[in-house]
């Protein structure tokens, strides 16, 4: 028996990739899992698998940037399984690889809706039902090592991560008192079909040239496809989030090999503060107290 066992977790984007590791992860743990997806085929085809290992499983197709259909989905599952105890805001869609002058308003648009809106929605509508059973329970938001270091052509990708990064570490604290342990993943490079996210892009959003080409024709697209199948495996990204939640870890990392790049941002900042303190225009401010939350 573990702290998960006999819970209830709701995972957006729960259908395939990185959402399906965890969904997979959490049910070898004995949790009920809610797989909340947009696609209702890879839905079938996951509740299918979970049932098969013995999981619990109820899955719901929705739109993770419509309040509503994630009120839907909590009235679903607390009529399945009377309550919910973990939710991981994993649903989220890679921009089209390019510049600024190239990502068009509606790219921007959909990125931050689904990536950015996507996780308030969802937090919004799952953490009331975890404070009202008093039980505590887990957040889990799925940002990106694009979280943690700006990367070129990804300006609204990074946008959505980097907010998300800082949402968590607001919760995190918010939430303490209610028991409710707030957790972002930050994975590099994951074996996923992320560089197809435009296949559930709403016609509406998409650019001509969209619409007649194929997204993974570009030469960047390949390029980023090669590098994404020679990513970690869903499952593997999985299991260290059990391993994750068990150690109670706030940022939870999957690449290591990353350390020293996010080292480097973190010393350009430091070097940064260091000449913030030898400006003679700062002396006013440099020895005052901080006054901030906990
Ligand atoms: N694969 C990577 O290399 C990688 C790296 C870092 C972070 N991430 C993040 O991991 C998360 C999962 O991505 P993935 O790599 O598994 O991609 P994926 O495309 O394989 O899976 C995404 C899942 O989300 C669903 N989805 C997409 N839009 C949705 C919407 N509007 N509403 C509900 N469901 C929706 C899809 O149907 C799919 O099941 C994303 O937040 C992504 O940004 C991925």
């Amino acid at each position: 028996m573990n702290e998960f066992s006999g819970k209830t977790v709701v995972i957006s984007g729960g259908a395939e990739g990185i959402g399906f590791g965890i969904a997979r992860a959490m049910g070898k743990q004995g949790m009920n899992v809610v797989l909340a997806d947009i696609d209702a085929n890879q839905l079938e085809i996951a509740q299918a698998k979970l049932q098969k290992e013995g999981v619990e499983v109820l899955s719901v197709q929705m739109d993770v940037t419509s309040l509503s259909q994630w009120q839907n989905v909590a009235e679903k599952a607390i009529a399945r399984f009377g309550k919910v105890h973990m939710l991981v805001n994993n649903a989220g869609v890679g921009s089209n690889p390019g510049s600024i002058e190239k990502t068009d308003d509606k790219d921007w648009r959909w990125v931050l809706d689904v990536n950015l809106m996507g996780v308030i929605y969802g937090t919004q509508t799952m953490v009331p039902l975890m404070k009202q059973h008093g039980e505590g329970g887990w957040l889990v938001n799925v940002a990106s090592m694009a979280g943690m270091m700006g990367i070129p052509t990804a300006g609204a990708y990074t946008a959505t991560k980097v907010a998300v990064v800082g949402m968590t570490e607001s919760w995190y604290a918010e939430l303490k008192p209610h028991n409710i342990k707030v957790s972002v993943l930050c994975p590099a490079f994951v074996k996923t079909r992320i560089n197809l996210s435009n296949r559930n892009k709403p016609e509406e959003l998409k650019s001509e040239n969209e619409k007649n080409t194929d997204q993974n024709k570009s030469s960047a697209a390949q390029h980023l496809q090669k590098v994404v199948d020679n990513g970690l495996s869903p499952d593997i990204v999985g299991e260290r989030v059990v391993e994750a939640l068990n150690n109670k870890e706030l940022y939870i990392f999957t690449h290591p090999n990353y350390r020293k790049i996010v080292q480097k941002r973190f010393k350009a900042i430091d070097d940064a503060f260091a000449r913030a303190e030898s400006s003679p225009l700062l002396v006013s401010v440099r020895d005052e107290e901080v006054a901030l939350y906990s």
